[in-house]
């Protein structure tokens, strides 16, 4: 009797012992799965991933025709960052959209020359934004006025397609004075543009604004407090800086105050309903094909986009071609070499940067492509979603 006893005493042991072991892999499975996660991404946000690997990972074919334009329209990408955001945000710029540009630079208050970072002298903090605005663009003046042609300032939440970044600034002399990037209706009648998803300088306003600007207390602040966009809206205005129109032939927009998802559904906010210089639009038809920056991008969605834009390929898709006119209609380009006449003009014009188009050597002035004649099915589906024509005309500032 006692044995039997012990005997069942010793299989109730043993099945408790192999329920035992079974709840313990199947804890240290799940374990092992949401510690290695978690794991996988403390080392992301401390960047494992190296630029080279990620580099290697996209087969980026660029055609002649983005490649004449990269030769064609040089351009410095400088981004604005702080030590502790180096290797959570900063990197994955590096890694992802920043390797495009001809010449990337970090502007921190910590050198850091793995990632490129350089320290400016300037108190960190985003009290003092336009400080270190201000001391960037002296540092880029200083440094590299002569070798690029258009600077760009981004933030280290900013997403930007180079590619149609050159597009766009392929109409415009850098020898013009003007900026580009996401209008917002407020300070100015001529607006600001929002520092967030970024502004691109031609070499000729980077010089102005360094040169007779920043010097002149009555043109800019010269504390380091200060929001940098709308002090550098102001700066640029009073020297003379033109504020570019950066929509496409369609009006729709390339400079983007908030991450795609939100323009595309629509749920745009109230602010930047009230505060948009032009017709803020929302959905897949108003945004741009050749968009050219977003913000509010967090570093897990940069390797996303660049997945998407650069990688996948949907089979048998082909893309709408020629690609999308590059001006709003009514704005033409700048000629390619401005003279003081050219200027003049572009002043009186009766559109508002009325300049003469941009002459192609040889050959008749280029006139942009209107989208009936790139693209007839699309035309229709597209002009019942424009607005009317007066709201452009409302908008356009007298000059
Ligand atoms: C950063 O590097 C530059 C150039 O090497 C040097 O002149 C400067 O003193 C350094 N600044 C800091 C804060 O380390
Ligand atoms: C500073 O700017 C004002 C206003 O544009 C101008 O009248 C003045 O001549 C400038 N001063 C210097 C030293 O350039």
């Amino acid at each position: 009797m006692a044995k039997i006893k012990k005997l069942s005493q010793k299989k109730v042991s043993t099945v408790f012992e192999l329920f035992a072991v079974l709840i313990g892999s199947v804890f240290g499975f799940v374990f092992t799965i949401v510690f290695a996660e978690q794991l996988q991404m403390a080392n992301f946000k401390r960047n494992q991933m190296s630029p080279s690997s990620s580099g290697a990972i996209f087969h980026e074919v660029v055609t002649t025709e983005a490649d004449k334009l990269t030769k064609e329209v040089r351009n410095l990408c400088w981004i604005l960052t702080q030590p502790k955001s180096h290797y959570r945000k900063a990197v994955h710029v590096k890694n992802t959209w920043g390797k495009r540009c001809d010449k990337l630079i970090f502007m921190s208050t910590e050198n850091d020359t793995s990632l490129g970072a350089v320290a400016l002298d300037t108190p960190e903090g985003r009290e003092n934004l336009w400080g270190k605005t201000k001391a960037a663009f002296r540092y880029v003046y200083e440094h590299h006025l002569e070798e690029y042609d258009w600077f760009l300032k981004a933030d280290d939440d900013t997403y930007t397609i180079i590619e149609n970044l050159r597009y766009m600034l392929s109409n415009y002399d850098p020898k013009f004075p003007i900026y580009f990037g996401s209008r917002l209706r407020l300070f100015y009648k001529e607006g600001i543009l929002g520092g967030g998803s970024g502004y691109v300088l031609s070499r000729e306003a980077t010089r102005k604004f360094v040169e007779e600007a920043l010097p002149n207390k009555s043109i800019c602040k010269q504390s380091n407090q200060g929001l940098e966009d709308v002090e550098i809206a102001g700066c640029l205005l009073k020297s003379g800086v033109l504020i570019g129109d950066s929509r496409d032939s369609l009006e729709r927009g390339r400079f983007f105050p908030l991450g795609p998802h939100i323009h595309i559904r629509g749920g745009i906010p109230q602010w930047y309903k009230k505060n948009a210089f032009y017709k803020p639009y929302a959905g897949f038809n108003d945004c741009s094909e050749s968009a050219i920056a977003f913000h509010y991008v967090a570093p897990e969605l940069m390797y996303w986009y660049d997945f998407l834009l650069y990688f996948v390929r949907a089979f048998g898709v082909q893309r709408q071609q020629p690609f999308p006119a590059e001006l709003p209609p009514g704005v033409r380009g700048l000629p390619r070499e401005v003279s003081a006449s050219s200027w003049q003009g572009a002043k009186r014009g009766s559109t508002w940067l009325g300049a003469s188009p941009r002459a192609v050597p040889g050959g008749k002035p280029r006139r942009p492509p209107t989208l009936t004649s790139v693209d007839p099915v699309r035309a229709s589906l597209v002009s019942s979603r424009l607005p009317p024509r007066h709201w452009a005309g409302r908008n356009t500032p007298p000059l």
